[in-house]
């Protein structure tokens, strides 16, 4: 009997089912993907989420920093990289980066599938609909006409509700992995944990039963050596690099992990104590600030609701770690630099696969030190002490790297120092890779002109029907 009734069951809702994609709507029923649906009923939510648009500045590193353009050579972030700003832009930006190419049809250009991932409640919706496999498979560009809705509330929130959530399934495994399972967390540890979906180290597995798909590297751990360790038996790479065809690593954003070694983390004060502060509005009701951004502009709810010392005393102490931590960041860069080219020159001067091998790992983990340290934003702030730890390291195993290739090179009959380049500028560095910034540019203007709006126009036929 009871089986009878479940098969009926069954039959009619994959009757539905049918009928739904019939009309081109599978709508997942756990997501709703449009943000300004919530904006009459969670107001103060909605407008403070709203006001992260008013982080609007594009900074360039890579002009500020032409460093980067050769530590990156061959690989997407040497083309491209801003700063971080407001949640508001996050689908627009992963559109405009040169990163992303400029494809012309849904098969085309450099990106996976995966680089959606942290952009948009879209994400969610389209895993339920499809399953990691369905989501995963395919390029970025693939996602242009789906991926449309910026981080928002189906991002952190169930469906029209309060409650936090997380929302992709690679961050709950992740999570699961190191002892943290969402669903047996406090509120405070939730108030963090939707964060780490996004702001965490992370890369695409390669395997062939998950290939493409985001995976975070912490079944060994969360120190930076805990993932090097992870990668270096994987033997995984994100690039080979231009000059020194090392196997490089590219450090995502692992804030999650670097709050967690700083005596904030470890206090478990949360992100959302520093970056989404109880407020109070003109009725005197409280509320949360979804203003997600700088902690100091709301100094009194944020590190005033714990530290009695006054803004000014506080701002200067950070400041100052901002600066220490900048300082070596730059005294790493020098040496990586330096061993790149030195690479380049041994390997011109004859050097052998066997001489190179230390090499190349000294400069892979090196390097890999470096992002690491500063690619987790905000590193200064939350964990001064490891950052600068960490970098240390990457000075370190650069200067290794830097002996052997002094030694490779004299056995070679190279006694001279290695000239570097002019490298000036951003334009410069990318001159002498020999990249075509000019062609990159017009291709990217092309796209955002007529492919962006056809994606747009797909998507708003789609959600008209939902
Ligand atoms: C980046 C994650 C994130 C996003 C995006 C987000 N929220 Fe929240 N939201 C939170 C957190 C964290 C809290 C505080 C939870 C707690 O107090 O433990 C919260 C609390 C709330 C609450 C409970 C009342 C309050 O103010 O504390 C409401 C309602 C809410 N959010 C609505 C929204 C709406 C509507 C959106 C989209 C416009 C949104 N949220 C986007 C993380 C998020
Ligand atoms: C769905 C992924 C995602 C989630 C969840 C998320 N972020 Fe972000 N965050 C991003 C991306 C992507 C950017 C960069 C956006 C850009 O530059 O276009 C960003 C930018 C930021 C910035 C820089 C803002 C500025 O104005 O400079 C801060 C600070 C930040 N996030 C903190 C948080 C905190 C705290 C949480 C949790 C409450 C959180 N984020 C949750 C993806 C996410
Ligand atoms: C929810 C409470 C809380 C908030 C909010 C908070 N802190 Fe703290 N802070 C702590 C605790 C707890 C410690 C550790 C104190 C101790 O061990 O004596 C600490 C320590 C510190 C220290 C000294 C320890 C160190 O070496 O880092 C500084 C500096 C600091 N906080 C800055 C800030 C800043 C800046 C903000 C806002 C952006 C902030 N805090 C927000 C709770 C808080
Ligand atoms: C004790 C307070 C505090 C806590 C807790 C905290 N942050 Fe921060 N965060 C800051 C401060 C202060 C800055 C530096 C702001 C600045 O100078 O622009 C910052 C910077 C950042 C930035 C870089 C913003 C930018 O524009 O460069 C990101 C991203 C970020 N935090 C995310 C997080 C995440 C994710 C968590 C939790 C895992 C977290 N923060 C926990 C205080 C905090």
């Amino acid at each position: 009997m009871m089986r009878t009734l479940a098969g009926k069951s069954i039959a009619i809702s994959a009757l539905f089912a049918a009928g739904f994609m019939a009309a081109g709507v599978m709508a997942s029923d756990q997501t709703e993907p449009r943000n300004e649906v919530y904006k009459d009923r969670f107001k103060n939510q909605y407008a403070s989420w709203h006001d992260t648009a008013k982080s609007e500045e594009i900074t360039d590193v890579l002009a500020q920093d032409p460093n980067l353009v050769i530590l990156w050579a061959g690989y997407g972030f040497a083309k491209d990289y801003n700063k971080a700003r407001g949640h508001m832009y996050a689908v627009t930006d992963v559109r405009h980066t040169l990163r992303t190419g400029a494809p012309k049809s849904a098969t085309d250009g450099p990106m996976p599938m995966a680089c959606w991932s942290c952009k948009s409640p879209d994400v969610p919706r389209m895993i339920e609909e499809q399953g990691e496999d369905g989501y995963f498979s395919g390029k970025w560009s693939k996602g242009g006409a789906e991926i449309v809705n910026t981080i928002g509330c189906s991002d952190c929130h169930e469906k029209g509700s309060p409650k936090l959530r997380i929302s992709r399934p690679f961050a709950e495994r992740a999570l699961d992995s190191i002892g943290r399972p969402f669903d047996e967390a406090s509120r405070k540890d939730k108030q963090s944990m939707v964060c780490a979906q996004c702001h965490v180290e992370y890369y695409f597995e390669k395997n062939d039963a998950h290939k493409g798909w985001v995976k975070f590297p912490w079944d060994q751990g969360v120190t930076v050596e805990n993932m090097e360790a992870y990668y270096d038996a994987l033997q995984f790479a994100d690039w080979t690099h231009a000059l020194s065809k090392a196997p490089m690593l590219k450090a995502q954003h692992p804030g999650y992990e670097t709050w967690m070694q700083g005596v904030h983390g470890k206090n478990n004060v949360s992100c959302t104590d520093c970056h989404m502060p109880r407020v109070t509005n003109d009725k005197g009701r409280k509320y949360t600030d979804h203003k997600v951004g700088n902690p100091f502009d709301r100094f009194d709810e944020t590190c005033g609701r714990c530290h009695t010392q006054d803004k000014d005393f506080i701002l200067a102490i950070t400041q100052d770690r901002q600066q220490k931590v900048k300082a070596l960041q730059l005294k790493a860069e020098k040496q990586l630099v330096q061993a790149h080219f030195e690479a380049a020159a041994a390997w011109q001067a004859g050097a052998t696969d066997a001489e190179m091998a230390a090499v190349l790992t000294n400069i892979r983990h090196a390097q890999w030190r470096w992002d690491y340290a500063i690619a987790s934003h905000g590193v200064a702030a939350h964990a001064p002490e490891e950052a600068l730890r960490i970098l240390g390291s990457a000075v370190d195993k650069a200067a290794d790297a830097r002996v052997q290739l002094a030694q490779i090179l004299a056995r070679h009959g190279v006694t001279q120092p290695v000239s570097i380049p002019d490298i000036s500028t951003k334009a410069k560095a990318q001159t002498v890779l020999g990249m075509d910034m000019e062609k990159m540019r017009a291709e990217k203007a092309q796209f955002i002109k007529n492919v962006v709006p056809e994606w747009e126009k797909q998507a708003q036929q789609r959600e008209a029907a939902y």
